[in-house]
């Protein structure tokens, strides 16, 4: 598995990252999850981004890109996001076919590198899918890469992006479908002193808390967005949302949620489930 280098094209001192994430786009462009036509509130997501004329060396996205599995999904996604003109990196979510999400976003353009390095960073993406079932996983092969990387670049500081937050955010219904091995996860990397944060999706909420001296982030959804502290399932009614991350060289992180105005796509709240 090669590593990417990506040449900065000037001489920044900060690396500057967009994450986007679950953007649950499904075969037809009408698709709708709760209520939210999904392409519309992504495409809306890179209009407000391109409109904003932020610098960014490079895109993140981290996993639901797809909600139905198709391969349309993939290929509208790519075409979408080929309007930012940045390299793109991703991981899987548990709504995702890995397999086949590698294979057509590669096709299209996207990155299929496991491994980035930028500047004094290295960004590791890892699979946290276990395929059809919400909850994550993150296999020993997963973990054995993650460990050889940390050791081919232990001068870099890094960032190990990966679907599960592997934190709990006390939302009972929600909990339940966290990375199910988070434990052994973080136990893991608590045993590199270079691994800076842990950078997610899946909770389609805003997180950034700080364990063991390792950060972790996750981030608003381009979609529908889930209610904080919410015992059982419930919508919030923020706008689509997307992170901005600046990487300075002597590995400090400086980081932004934006959103759309909310009111643009409303979810249906009657909906008892996701
Ligand atoms: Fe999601």
């Amino acid at each position: 598995m090669t590593t990417f280098n990506l040449q900065l094209t000037s001489d920044e001192e900060q690396i500057s990252v967009l994450q986007l994430t679950d953007s649950h786009l499904f075969a037809e462009e009408s698709g709708t999850l709760l209520g939210v036509r999904t392409a519309d509130s992504f495409t809306a997501v890179l209009e407000s981004i391109i409109n904003q004329d932020i610098h960014f060396d490079f895109v993140v996205v981290t996993g639901d890109i797809s909600q139905d599995y198709s391969v349309s999904s993939y290929q509208r996604f790519a075409q979408y996001i080929a309007t930012l003109q940045k390299p793109v990196f991703f991981v899987p979510g548990n709504h995702d076919d890995g397999p086949l999400m590698y294979r057509i976003l590669g096709d299209f353009g996207v990155h299929t590198e496991r491994s980035l390095v930028c500047g004094n960073w290295h960004f590791v993406f890892l699979n946290s899918e276990v395929y059809s079932v919400p909850h994550g996983w993150v296999e020993r092969d997963q973990l054995a890469f993650l460990k050889k990387q940390c050791e081919l670049y232990p001068h870099l500081n890094t960032v190990v992006l990966v679907h599960h937050l592997p934190q709990l955010v006390n939302s009972s219904w929600l909990d339940t479908q966290t990375m199910h091995n988070s434990d052994e996860f973080n136990s893991f990397i608590s045993n590199f002193s270079n691994i800076k944060l842990v950078l997610s999706g899946h909770v389609h909420q805003e997180y950034d808390q700080f364990f063991n001296g390792v950060r972790y982030i996750a981030t608003p959804s381009t979609s529908i967005q889930f209610e904080p502290f919410s015992h059982d399932f419930a919508l919030d009614m923020q706008g689509p949302g997307w992170r901005y991350l600046r990487f300075d060289r002597s590995g400090g992180i400086d980081t932004q949620v934006f959103r759309l105005p909310s009111g643009r796509f409303i979810p249906d709240t009657g909906v008892g489930g996701y």
